[in-house]
């Protein structure tokens, strides 16, 4: 069965602590909550678009661990299509310890674990779905090569998170994507470049450009978003994001994508401003809430803005 938007991408089991603050090298503080959560870039954007109404697949692998078949259930109950989430023999699921300050910013180490065996041959076994797909959407907490399998039988849109980053990279992930997408520190570390700020960020992304990248976006954290494509007729856009209290930012930029996927799949019409403005309303207000899927709004948040 053919679904608009599908996810190649990524599972994780997000072991969340509350601190007041990142706790420095070597330093042990007291936090004040823990939490279980279900995480994952590739999940999180899965469900950031399912939960506004999008028909969505995940092209995924989870371990045979206790989190596997609870992982799958959790993506059901999204309304998932889940026949493509495989469980991997003899392999943990992925995990992600995440630190999040009373400021809102925080630290992530991910253990993709079974994550790490999504392979070419998964894309290829999910040929037609991706090939039938409105809108392709990938990270890289997958394997590269996964990626790039899915990014040549993509006949639609295709959106590549480049997180996390990389420093060396195939260029073919640059060329390959409709929209690769980024945030500040991701958009430095594949250019070479500081990128602390919208007029930064705007130089990082003609760099991208330059590369071979087909459109470039650059989240810029409360400052919106910049957006750049290679067709020189179009000019560079700064959108920006509605101002809101911050509580945990953890997996805002998955509800950006999320989103957008959403916006790219449902609106024929929709212009790549007006697509990026609901993507930044739906990540503002991911943050006013702690936790990442979660935290995720419904369509009632687009209501007045499609
Ligand atoms: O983008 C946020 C996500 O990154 C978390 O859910 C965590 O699992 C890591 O993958
Ligand atoms: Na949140």
């Amino acid at each position: 069965m053919s679904k608009k938007i599908v996810v190649v991408g990524s599972c994780m089991i997000d072991f969340v602590s509350y601190a007041p603050r990142l706790p420095e090298a070597g330093e042990t503080i007291h936090g004040h909550k823990f939490v279980t959560n279900f995480g994952g870039k590739g999940a999180n954007q899965c469900v950031a678009a399912a939960k506004l109404g999008g028909d969505v697949a995940l092209v995924a692998r989870v371990g045979d661990d206790v989190w596997g078949p609870k992982y799958i259930n959790n993506l059901k109950n999204e309304q998932i299509d889940t026949q493509n989430v495989r469980i991997t023999e003899n392999s943990s699921s992925g995990i992600a310890q995440i630190i999040v300050a009373d400021s809102g910013i925080n630290q992530i180490v991910i253990v993709a674990g079974a994550n790490l065996s999504l392979s070419p041959k998964d894309v290829l076994d999910s040929q037609p779905l991706i090939s039938l797909a409105k809108v392709l959407v990938l990270q890289l907490e997958t394997p590269v090569e996964t990626a790039i399998e899915a990014l040549k039988l993509c006949k639609g849109i295709s959106i590549l998170n480049g997180a996390p980053a990389l420093a060396q990279y195939n260029l073919e992930l640059l060329k390959l994507p409709s929209i690769f997408c980024v945030n500040e520190s991701e958009a430095s570390v594949f250019t070479g470049l500081p990128v602390n700020n919208v007029c930064e960020a705007e130089i990082a992304a003609k760099l991208l450009i330059s590369k071979g990248c087909q459109s470039v976006l650059i989240t810029v954290g409360a400052e919106g978003a910049v957006y750049l494509s290679n067709d020189p007729s179009k000019k560079l856009l700064h959108v920006d994001s509605p101002k809101v209290k911050s509580i945990d930012t953890t997996g805002a930029g998955d509800a950006f994508i999320g989103a957008l996927a959403f916006c790219l799949a449902n609106y024929d019409h929709i212009s790549m401003e007006n697509a990026i403005k609901a993507a930044c309303i739906v990540a503002a207000d991911s943050v006013t809430r702690l936790g990442t899927q979660i935290s995720f709004p419904g369509p009632e948040i687009l209501q007045n803005v499609l």
